[in-house]
């Protein structure tokens, strides 16, 4: 939630800020802001896209060498030039962006306002502000100082950069719960909520921890824990191309990482599946594998998507590993007390690794003695960092904000760990486990081939793109694909859809159907086929239209079906790996076809760092 670039060096800090904005515009979308310093603080802001305020500063002054950037998702204050972030302090000297939330702000603002501060904006944001203002003035302190002092006194999430228009070769940044990537070029400073708008300068880059602070000059960094004690920042090599965050002659990003599923699963299963010698190699689980096949009970926390991958997983590791699985909303198994008993083990699953209803479960859990495995794409993010251990997805950076490469690497991952755990417990016969390895395997060119002709897949989203509400349903491994195909209409289309296990419908939603309503049904070949051939009988006696996604060469399901999509057929345990494809497809076609802006969804943000 919310984008942030800082810049300090020899560059003309406006283009470094605005390119490097539009990069992490995915993190959120409804206004963007600049700060500039040169002999005096030039302020921008605008409600809208980061285009839009390039558009609004056509003309204006714009030379500095020094400045801070933000593109907002809203929280506190709707979207709206004067929400927009930078914000000013009542004195006008200093300037702030923030990602994240403040949660006693209201407190802070009333004691303010009862000195005397005034407020321009709804926000949070401002509020910190004119607390560091007020703590500088008061302890006649320096600005660093006056920042440490008010992170102490402040609850919640952030990361902030700061700037004094009377001190134009500074830039103080700090992080708790919200990322900061630090890249450090010749003479030069880049900060960023994550290392794309850094790529192309420089591949060196520090990840700042929580409860540290950056005192970033042109030709100096310098950390310090919030107790004033120096930190020796540890380099990264980023090991991330230019060309992975670029739209690489596709419409959309959405699209390019729905045809880069081939290679991305393939990179994914490489050097870790390995079916000729019989043999599953990950790190992760190899140095843990006593944790692993002795625990009594995993939980899965998720958000979204990631989720759904979740719900996947507690029907592999429970038939395969016979162990007792449940699979929890990060957010709900937060608050709710949760009995988590040592030798636990919590598996997060996470496209970004900084979701901030994840973190939290995963931060309570470990201090209830659970082990923590990370399944996480986001290389160096915040999930793996309080992870005991874990396994990378390899998907690359996912900038579309629904997940869709993401969501096929976190299955093929999960689908390795079940099937090494189940390995090493003996609760997979040799047979079955290599006969799975050779299906995982060819899963790559399986999807490639759902993906050589979307031809078919057009022609239905030009078909039912005018429905409003659409039911998905499925059976066993593909009820959670199910879910996964209603949750990518719902944000991609704004066509409200549900998902249910195909039982369930007899069960109420039935009431629904009419010959108005498109019913999606994940129907592949598996051993709940004669069941679900049931269930679409029902609703063809309804009237109710078809859509289904069906193995290639069945004819049953295809024959009581409106319209038919095919994928090929693979062992049922990995079919959602085949199943989710054309869904992704569908729900981008509508979106496109609707005129929509599949990348930026409306109200949405990828990587949701606030609770
Ligand atoms: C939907 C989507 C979201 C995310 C969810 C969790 O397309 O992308 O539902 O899956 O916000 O995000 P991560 O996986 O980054 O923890």
């Amino acid at each position: 939630m919310c984008g942030i670039v800082g810049y300090i060096g020899p560059k003309e800090a406006f283009p470094v800020i605005i390119k490097g904005l539009k990069r992490l515009e995915y993190r959120g979308y409804d206004s963007a802001g600049i700060a500039l310093i040169k002999d005096d603080l030039m302020l921008y802001k605008k409600k809208g896209k980061v285009a839009d305020l390039e558009e609004s500063v056509l003309g204006k002054e714009l030379q500095a060498n020094i400045g801070i950037g933000h593109t907002r998702w809203a929280t506190h204050g709707e979207p709206s030039d004067r929400n927009a972030h930078p914000h000013l302090s009542n004195d006008g000297n200093l300037t702030l962006i923030h990602n994240g939330i403040i949660e006693n702000y209201a407190s802070i603002k009333q004691e303010l306002s009862n000195k005397g501060y005034t407020f321009s904006s709804d926000t949070d944001t401002e509020v910190l502000l004119n607390f560091i203002q007020d703590i500088k003035l008061n302890e006649k302190c320096t600005l660093e100082e006056a920042l440490r002092i008010a992170l102490k006194r402040i609850v919640g999430a952030y990361c902030i950069l700061l700037m004094d228009k009377n001190d134009p070769s500074t830039i103080i940044a700090a992080r708790k719960g919200s990322p900061l990537v630090i890249g450090i070029g010749k003479g030069e400073h880049f900060l960023a909520s994550d290392a794309t708008p850094i790529i192309e300068y420089t591949k060196e880059v520090v990840y700042v921890n929580d409860y540290e602070i950056a005192i970033v000059k042109a030709d100096e960094l310098i950390l310090k824990n919030l107790g004033n004690e120096k930190q020796t920042p540890f380099i990264t090599k980023l090991d991330m191309e230019l060309a992975a965050i670029e739209k690489g002659g596709y419409d959309h990003f959405m699209l390019k990482e729905i045809h880069e599923q081939p290679s991305t699963i393939f990179d994914c299963l490489r050097g870790r599946l390995l079916p000729q010698i019989g043999e599953i190699r990950m790190s992760g689980i190899d140095n843990n594998l006593e944790k692993l096949t002795s625990a009594k009970r995993i939980v899965i926390v998720a958000c979204g998507t990631s989720w759904h991958a979740g719900l996947v997983a507690e029907y592999m590791f429970e038939e395969l590993c016979r162990i007792n699985v449940e699979v929890e909303y990060a957010s709900e198994f937060r608050y709710r007390n949760p009995v988590v008993n040592e030798g636990d083990v919590i598996i997060a699953i996470s496209q970004s690794g900084e979701t901030a209803d994840t973190l939290v479960a995963l931060e309570s859990a470990k201090e209830k003695g659970a082990f923590i495995f990370g399944v996480v794409n986001a290389v160096g993010s915040s999930i793996p960092r309080i992870s005991h251990a874990g396994a990378y997805t390899h998907a690359g950076p996912e900038i579309g904000v629904a997940s869709t490469k993401a969501f096929t690497g976190q299955l093929a991952v999960l689908s390795m760990m079940a099937l090494r755990i189940a390995q090493a417990k003996g609760t997979i016969s040799n047979e079955r486990f290599i006969h799975l390895m050779k299906e995982l395997e060819a899963i790559p060119e399986k999807v490639q081939d759902i993906l050589k002709d979307t031809t078919h897949i057009q022609v239905i989203a030009e078909k039912y793109m005018n429905a409003t509400n659409a039911l998905f349903l499925g059976r066993g491994y593909n009820f959670p694909i199910a879910l996964e195909g209603a949750l990518k209409l719902k944000e991609i289309s704004y066509i409200h859809a549900e998902g249910y296990p195909a039982a369930e419908m007899k069960h109420g939603p039935i009431a629904l159907v009419t010959e108005e309503l498109p019913v999606l049904f994940v129907a592949t070949k598996d051993s709940y086929y004669e069941k679900i051939v049931s269930n679409v009988q029902e609703i063809k006696a309804r009237k109710g239209m078809i859509i289904s996604v069906a193995t290639e060469g069945d004819q049953i399901i295809p024959s009581l079906s409106n319209d038919t999509m095919f994928v090929p057929e693979t062992d049922e345990i990995l079919a959602p790996l085949l199943s989710v494809i054309p869904l992704q497809l569908l729900s981008y076609y509508v979106g496109v076809k609707k005129g929509y802006n599949v990348d930026m969804p409306r109200n949405l943000a990828k990587s949701v760092t606030v609770e």
